[in-house]
């Protein structure tokens, strides 16, 4: 089992972004606790700002991995080009957030992305990743 991570825009600010709202946790400190938790699948992971190297990614894995879970920051509320590339792919895709983004500003309410996920997971905090990974199992 193959599972790839792919954070989007300002995800890599994690532990020193909002931590009100997103947490005191980097995913760099995270990311060791859920792959300890999972030894016997492959957890890789991605970040990128840019919305092109997003797509890059995603089409590099997303005919031979088991699985992607995606949050993609901002580009959830503007982005037909993660949409389409969602479609695209053989491997499902779980849309993951952190923050219940429906508690927050109107903006954030809309996904371009959860039509064409398998499903979304929001509000949990980093827990959200593990959470994906654990619907993946047992889908
Ligand atoms: C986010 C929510 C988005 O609205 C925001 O733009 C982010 C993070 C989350 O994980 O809660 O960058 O995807």
């Amino acid at each position: 089992m193959r599972i790839q991570i792919i954070n989007g825009p300002n995800l890599n600010l994690l532990g020193r972004r909002e931590p009100g709202i997103y947490g005191s946790s980097s995913f760099e400190d995270y990311l060791p606790q859920l792959r300890n938790r999972y030894p016997q699948y492959q957890i890789d992971y991605y970040q990128s700002n840019v919305e092109g190297e997003l797509i890059n990614k995603m089409q590099e894995v997303g005919f031979t991995y088991d699985a992607i879970v995606l949050n993609a920051g901002a580009y959830t509320h503007t982005s037909i080009a993660l949409h389409d590339c969602i479609r695209a792919l053989k491997c499902p895709v779980i849309e993951v957030h952190i923050s219940n983004v429906h508690q927050r500003e109107e903006f954030r309410h809309h996904s371009y992305l959860s039509s064409a996920c398998r499903g979304v997971i929001c509000g949990f905090g980093l827990e959200s990743y593990r959470l994906a990974i654990e619907a993946i199992l047992n889908a």
